[in-house]
């Protein structure tokens, strides 16, 4: 097994640290599986990328739905930054978390009323608007509310990301955002709306993007479209470029924020905009680890060895539902050979796993293993099927740590329904 390369998990005589703080010492004390996050991670991922455009007027909104933790939320916007809620429930959090509205970004494919008329009411910074009908319905309760919606539109700049088909949303046949051939008359339509300010344009072209090219190539669709817009009187004042910024989780190539700047800033310093980021992954996965358990293993008679985790798609769905690679590595160093697994969760489906044929120390019962990069999309994607509970999620700062969610109990998992009985 080979470690993970990382400056906040690292082996002390032989124990897996974050930060400080041993793992092995919080997987006893709170049990797994575990998420724990490492708060300086956080802290220095947002500052290398908010100084990286440090010569452009612009402001980063963390992508909440990557990691909703109240306390991340919390670390980021004491940090200077915006948050970008996808629905009513990340707002919920997001002000919960002590978030002004006026430094919240409002997105989604498929607002419903009651989101829109929170937006309003609250005060959101602006709303992301992803279809016409969309923005005569934000101009309808505005006018109903006796108030002037900021709304941006999400142009689809149809370019492709390269990237898993799940989470690519900037190609024409995407169901994201307003075509872009419509895209300028569009704005030209919203522009006559009594109650509609339009305030920028919007783009995200999808998710985990290693390469920079079809950022560059968006970013200067966008950019041509922004003065196109800006030349027919129409004055807007945002640009915003989404999220995307992909991280390693494997072996991938991927672009830092320096080499980012260095292509975009050019381009920005022609617009007449403050430049919107959205970055979720790139602030949060690599800040993050599951602690897990191994309860079992057997080989088949094919030869197939299985490891029997305690932890599950439940916990995190990313390899079931993109095949996605999360590293895996001992919190205490086993001296033993490797040998070649599937590392399983308990859940009653085929798709269950966190790595398959994986070349990974052989491990027995009682072990406890790390799972990396898991502090974006997995929480957040986590369920209660098979009547899991959630985990606990710890945040480490330096040598200090505290809970910031405590897991789940059995009363979560019935809600209210005993007293439908
Ligand atoms: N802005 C918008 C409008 C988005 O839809 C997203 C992510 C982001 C920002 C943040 O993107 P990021 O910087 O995190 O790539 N569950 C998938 C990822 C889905 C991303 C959805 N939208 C995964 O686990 O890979």
């Amino acid at each position: 097994m080979t470690n993970f390369k990382s400056n906040y998990f690292t082996y002390k005589d032989n124990n897996l640290y974050c930060e400080k703080v041993s793992l092995l010492k919080l997987s006893e004390e709170f049990a797994t599986p575990l998420f724990v996050y490492s708060k300086n991670f956080f802290i220095d991922r947002y500052k290398e990328l908010n100084e990286a455009f440090s010569s452009v007027n612009h402001k980063i909104y963390f992508a909440s739905k990557s990691n909703f933790n109240l306390s991340v939320i919390k670390t980021f916007y004491e940090l200077g930054s915006g948050v970008d809620v996808n629905s009513a429930g990340e707002f919920y959090r997001a002000l919960k978390a002590g978030v002004n509205p006026k430094d919240m970004l409002l997105t989604g494919v498929g607002k419903t009323d009651e989101e829109i008329r929170l937006g309003l009411e609250k005060g959101v910074m602006v709303i992301k608007a992803e279809s016409l009908e969309e923005v005569y319905v934000i101009n309808n309760i505005a006018t109903e509310l006796g108030v002037t919606a900021p709304v941006a539109i999400r142009v689809n700049p149809d370019v492709d990301a390269e990237t898993h088909p799940y989470i690519s949303t900037g190609l024409a046949e995407n169901k994201f955002g307003i075509d872009s051939v419509y895209a300028y008359d569009m704005f030209v339509e919203c522009s006559k709306l009594s109650n509609i300010e339009l305030t920028g344009i919007d783009m995200h072209i999808g998710s985990q993007i290693t390469k920079l090219e079809p950022f560059v190539e968006a970013v200067i669709k966008m950019a041509e479209l922004y003065k196109k817009i800006q030349s027919a009187g129409i004055k807007l004042k945002h640009f915003d470029i989404g999220g995307g910024i992909g991280v390693l989780y494997n072996n991938e190539s991927t672009f830092t924020p320096k080499e980012f700047s260095e292509k975009l800033t050019p381009i920005f310093m022609q617009l007449d905009a403050k430049i919107l980021f959205e970055p979720g992954r790139f602030l949060t996965a690599n800040g993050g680890v599951l602690l897990t358990d191994v309860l079992y293993t057997k080989t088949n008679s094919l030869g197939k060895n299985f490891v029997v985790v305690n932890s599950a798609m439940t916990e995190l769905l990313r390899p079931s539902l993109y095949k996605s690679y999360h590293h895996i590595q001992p919190i205490t160093k086993i001296d033993n050979e490797n040998f070649k697994a599937d590392v399983v969760g308990p859940v009653c489906e085929t798709g269950d796993y966190i790595a398959k044929e994986r070349e990974i120390t052989m491990v027995s019962r009682g072990d406890k293993l790390a799972i990396m990069s898991a502090g974006a999309y997995g929480m957040v994607m986590s369920s209660n099927y098979n009547g899991r509970r959630r985990p606990a999620e710890i945040l480490v700062d330096g040598s200090e740590y505290k809970v910031i969610r405590n897991r789940e109990t059995f009363e979560h998992l019935v809600f209210d329904e005993e007293k439908h009985l």
